[in-house]
């Protein structure tokens, strides 16, 4: 009998077909996200789980599935699930990372361009049939070839990210708990600075951390007032590192120029005062969203679980305590 497996999502065909091999697999349709007792009913009785950034795999989840071995998630960032409750219960959970690294990192300097250079509100204005012909001072936004990018989080998608600003011959500041190699800030012309010294001086702030304790509203009332005046704010990172009600605060006195977002503090949800603003771009949590990256994304989640029950070590585990106890 082919173990059991319950799918959050019906996935892109190769994945599909690939899994379909392996497994009995039970997926969710439906639109948009399961609702949470559908969830721990379907779950129940399998014996893994391949799940969205949307699914919180917590105790409550886990003590509905007494039969789990692996929690997949399909998405970098996996703060949606309680790795230490997976670990306490000797279940291997695992994430996608690397593959999305270049399309997220396209969309966020395509969010930076965008803003800057107030591309969403060109395209508003012509479609309302409201533009009257051209003229010298209109929609001036903001240069961003040879200003300053201060990159917060210099993982995988902050370096690209400095990739792309090297050919926009930007100044590259970048701030982490880990200092990179000399190589790495050579190879792209990247200075480590402390958080102040990059808040001070960057007319780009692009956030690219996890979300953790430590980064949870990393960008608050006391932040935002340490960015530059005209400076920008982009996250494609996590939603809940912004206080988004400081940053609404920040933009009314005119602290800073703009903020392009492509996650909110309490998704689907986005703060009033946000949707109004035209300083303001809003996309709904797409930046790794190309048909390429996210099949990539759903490949390596099933590769994950196909390894697990081949005996092998999944690629992406996030627990290896969980195997090394085995
Ligand atoms: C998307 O937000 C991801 O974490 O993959």
């Amino acid at each position: 009998m082919k173990p059991k497996v319950f799918a959050t999502h019906g996935l892109f065909a190769p994945a599909r077909a690939l899994l379909e091999r392996h497994f009995e697999v039970d997926y969710w349709a439906g639109e948009p996200r399961p609702p949470r007792d559908e969830l721990l009913r379907r779950v129940a009785g399998k014996d893994a789980l391949i799940c969205l950034l949307t699914e919180k795999v917590n105790d409550e989840l886990l003590d509905h599935s007494p039969n789990l071995r692996i929690a997949a998630t399909v998405s970098v960032g996996y703060d949606n699930i309680d790795v230490a409750a997976c670990t306490r219960r000797k279940i291997v959970a695992t994430h996608t990372p690397g593959v999305l690294d270049d399309t997220t990192a396209d969309f966020a300097f395509a969010l930076l361009m965008a803003i800057a250079r107030r591309i969403v509100e060109g395209d508003a204005w012509m479609r309302s049939g409201a533009w009257p012909g051209w003229n010298l001072d209109q929609l001036c936004g903001s240069d961003v070839s040879g200003k300053t990018l201060g990159i917060i989080g210099f993982g995988r998608i902050g370096r690209a990210m400095a990739k792309r600003a090297q050919g926009f011959d930007m100044r590259i500041l970048y701030t982490d708990a880990m200092r990179a190699a000399p190589e790495v800030e050579r190879d792209l012309h990247a200075e480590y600075v402390d958080r102040d010294r990059l808040l001070a001086a960057a007319d780009f702030v692009s956030v690219h951390v996890p979300l953790l304790p430590e980064t949870r509203r990393l960008i608050n009332a006391s932040t935002l007032k340490q960015m530059k005046p005209g400076a920008y704010l982009i996250n494609t990172s996590r939603g809940p590192v912004v206080d988004e009600a400081a940053l609404v605060a920040a933009l009314d006195a005119k602290q800073i120029a703009g903020a392009a977002f492509d996650v909110f503090e309490n998704e689907p949800k986005v703060h009033p005062a946000l949707v109004a603003r035209k300083d303001v771009i809003l996309t709904p949590h797409i930046a790794s969203a190309s048909v390429e990256t996210r099949t990539k994304m759903a490949l390596i989640a099933v590769e994950n679980v196909i390894a697990l029950f081949d005996g092998r070590r999944p690629p992406n585990v996030l627990n290896p305590e969980v195997l090394a106890a085995k």
